[in-house]
């Protein structure tokens, strides 16, 4: 065999061998447009799928974006949120009960409180407190919840959804939020661009920043996902009370004011320095106004008749989930709760930042080569 057909037949060799992992295995992690740019107008112009993405290193959109009556029931895998006013908004939750918020949250579903969207909907009784506020950036509510009845295992602290994620495909991959509070209420639908909803420790936060504001990335901030409710939504809901207000901005979440007057931005340490036990600051709560306070009963009707797929009586969680980061302390978020449940929210765990996250998400659905590459990707 001369040099040049060995050199020949090796390449072919190679080649081949190139191809089949290119075929079998997913070689990259970013999509040609990033969730956060995709832009659609409701109801008309949503593609089935917003993320069309394949051989990514997450695989594929769990669920789908165009929700109707068809898709209307508890097993919806509808990825088309809203948030609209204290008795119109849905949470992400996970498809599967017992499910841990970092195990799933790329694979998150709609769990609304009206139903009309093709969306599942928050079962009765779950509710426990929510607080909707009104400012002149963003719309959000804050509130308790049963979780486990929309499928977060019971001790699960929790972690943060947001449009962005390591990989800019969102979590949850391709999920879509709209909103009527900047675009005159009614059917005016409009895509809000940045978001984040921290779910856990039976309680979330879900705040949708103005698309014409200037500084929507700011106030709605995705990067402190390890802070909870307390500091990235700062506020003062209460167990037990459903409430609609106005209210000031908050501060960007990280930014703060020091009692000399100095303002400086709060760095997330990283995931190897383990558990955040210490925070350099309290977030200051803005003043509200006028808040008027409603019943669950009346706010939530819709729900009445509505059951979970599992009930909080059950602990037990089925063998063989990988259970990621559960089970660890509440971060400085709950932890910093007053007792009297005046701080709120969603007390992020320790191990929650975003590479445990997604390599967790991509052991589940792409085995081995999946977290070899998320391993170098995400580190
Ligand atoms: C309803 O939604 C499903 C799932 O997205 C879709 O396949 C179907 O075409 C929709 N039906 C109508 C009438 O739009
Ligand atoms: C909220 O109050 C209910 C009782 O109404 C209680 O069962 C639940 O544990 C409380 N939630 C939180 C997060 O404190």
């Amino acid at each position: 065999m001369s040099p040049s057909t060995l050199s020949t037949t090796k390449f072919t060799a190679l080649l081949a061998l190139a191809v089949s992992v290119a075929a079998q295995a997913p070689t990259a992690t970013f999509p040609p447009t990033a969730l956060a740019e995709k832009h659609f107008s409701y109801p008309t112009g949503i593609p089935y799928k917003v993320d069309t993405d394949q051989g990514l290193i997450r695989g594929f959109q769990h669920g789908y974006n165009i929700c109707n009556s068809t898709t209307e029931n508890q097993h919806s895998l509808c990825q088309t949120s809203f948030l609209n006013a204290i008795d119109d908004f849905c949470l992400w939750a996970p498809d599967l009960p017992e499910s841990v918020v970092a195990d799933t949250e790329g694979e998150m579903v709609a769990w609304c409180t009206k139903p009309g969207k093709g969306t599942r909907l928050i079962p009765a009784n779950a509710l426990k407190g929510v607080q909707f506020m009104r400012t002149p950036d963003y719309v959000q509510v804050v509130g308790f919840i049963d979780q486990s009845k929309i499928n977060i295992k019971g001790d699960d602290y929790g972690g943060e959804m947001d449009p962005h994620g390591a990989d800019l495909r969102g979590n949850p991959m391709g999920g879509l939020i709209f909103s009527n509070a900047f675009s005159g209420g009614g059917d005016n639908y409009q895509q809000v661009i940045e978001w984040h909803n921290f779910m856990g420790g039976n309680a979330f936060c879900l705040k949708v920043c103005d698309p014409a504001g200037p500084n929507a990335a700011h106030f709605c901030e995705h990067r402190l996902d390890r802070i909870g409710c307390a500091y990235n939504a700062p506020n003062n809901a209460q167990n037990g009370t459903f409430e609609s207000c106005l209210g000031d901005n908050q501060d960007y979440p990280g930014v703060y004011t020091d009692p000399a007057g100095a303002v400086h931005t709060y760095t997330q340490p990283p995931e190897e320095e383990g558990a955040i036990s210490t925070m350099p600051y309290q977030p200051k709560v803005p003043a509200s106004s006028q808040c008027t306070t409603l019943t669950s009963e009346v706010l939530y009707k819709a729900l009445a008749t509505v059951t979970a797929a599992i009930d909080s009586t059950i602990t037990s969680a089925p063998t063989g989930v990988p259970t990621g980061a559960s089970g660890s302390q509440p971060g400085p978020g709950g932890a910093s709760r007053p007792a009297s449940g005046t701080g709120s929210a969603a007390g992020a765990k320790g191990t929650d930042n975003a590479a445990v996250r997604e390599t967790v998400v991509i052991g589940g659905v792409m085995g081995l080569i999946g977290v070899a590459f998320a391993g170098l990707l995400f580190a």
